[in-house]
């Protein structure tokens, strides 16, 4: 049986929330604290022995399973955590597969294939756990925009997001689009950085909708990015082509459908990194590291 209090869970929360912005390791205990580094919030012990059952050992679980162990070891708490997954493999949506099993093919990430530098806690993992990034700097590749019939446009490009300079870019779009994306998405990332240093990103939350209410962002999540783009005076036959080019390989939805946010966050592709072998190994090994007992090929029903 899993019993988890209502206190346990705010306890819980709260302390994972302390411990999120604190480095892997405490090198600096005895030393001085950095100018955004906090003290560990010292809590009573919790008496009960509890577990917590986190279902799903995607991202999103085994993080938790991480912190949530980080947060036992830094505040004594007494949890054990149990994660249960359906799939018979750590990951979630980030896998790994070889194409045909061909093993002459390069293996593809099928989801959730790469993170930036602003994505602070996957960039600082791949650091602490040892793994190399790859970041499509290397060799020669060519972007194009395919529109069932034909190339809209064909451009060389040397890493990811390099291409929205190039003069085949300017000649069909002209200057303002691509120059006004750019600084768009970059005061989304600004802002979206907030969320590992202040407050407001680490006060724990219940749901996304009161987060992004905290994160005044309820005004562009709720209108589509070409709406939102339209609105920055941004030229449709851009967003259309360009932007929704980036939506639909990112997360498979069209500019007129996906929400503001998420279509800037597919436009933030500068530096765009994913871990050799795999980005799963950063998830395979926020589990190891959790001490979490794991339960794969286990559906929870109820
Ligand atoms: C999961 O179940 C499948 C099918 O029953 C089995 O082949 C596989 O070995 C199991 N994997 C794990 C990790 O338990
Ligand atoms: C990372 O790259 C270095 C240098 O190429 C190599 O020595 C090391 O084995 C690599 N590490 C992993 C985990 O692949
Ligand atoms: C989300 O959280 C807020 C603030 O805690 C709360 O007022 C609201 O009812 C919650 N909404 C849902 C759908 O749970
Ligand atoms: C949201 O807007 C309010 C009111 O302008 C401001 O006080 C608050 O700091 C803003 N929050 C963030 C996360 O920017
Ligand atoms: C979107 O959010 C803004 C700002 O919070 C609000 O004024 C507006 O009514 C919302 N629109 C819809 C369609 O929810």
């Amino acid at each position: 049986m899993y019993f988890l209090t209502h206190v346990l869970l705010t306890y819980t929360l709260f302390q994972v929330a302390a411990a999120f912005k604190l480095p892997f390791h405490l090198p600096w205990v005895h030393a001085g604290l950095g100018e955004h580094e906090q003290r560990p919030m010292v809590l009573p012990p919790v008496e009960l022995s509890n577990r917590i059952a986190v279902i799903g050992a995607g991202a999103g679980g085994s993080a938790a399973a991480f912190w949530i162990s980080k947060a036992k070891e830094r505040h004594g708490l007494d949890v054990e955590i149990d994660i249960f997954d359906s799939n018979p493999y750590i990951g979630g949506r980030s896998i790994t597969v070889q194409p045909y099993d061909n093993p002459d093919l390069q293996p593809i990430e099928l989801g959730g294939s790469i993170f930036i530098k602003a994505n602070k806690n996957l960039w600082r993992a791949t650091d602490e756990f040892g793994f190399n990034r790859s970041d499509f700097e290397d060799g020669e590749s060519t972007m194009g925009i395919w529109d069932g019939a034909e190339f809209r446009l064909m451009t060389g490009f040397s890493k990811v997001g390099g291409w929205w300079d190039t003069l085949k870019v300017l000649w069909r779009y002209g200057w303002k689009a691509p120059t006004r994306t750019k600084s768009t998405v970059g005061s989304m990332i600004e802002h979206f950085v907030n969320i590992y240093t202040t407050g407001w990103g680490r006060t724990p939350y219940s749901n996304l909708t009161s987060l992004v209410e905290r994160w005044n962002w309820t005004d562009i999540t709720n209108k589509t990015t070409a709406e939102y783009f339209d609105e920055q005076g941004i030229d449709r036959k851009w967003t259309m082509e360009m932007v929704e080019s980036a939506t639909r390989v990112n997360y498979g939805q069209n500019a007129d459908a996906i929400h503001a946010i998420e279509g800037m966050a597919s436009l933030a592709a500068e530096a765009a990194s994913q871990v050799i072998g795999g980005n799963w190994q950063l998830f395979d090994q926020f589990v190891k590291r959790s001490g979490a007992s794991v339960y794969l090929n286990t559906t929870v029903s109820a």
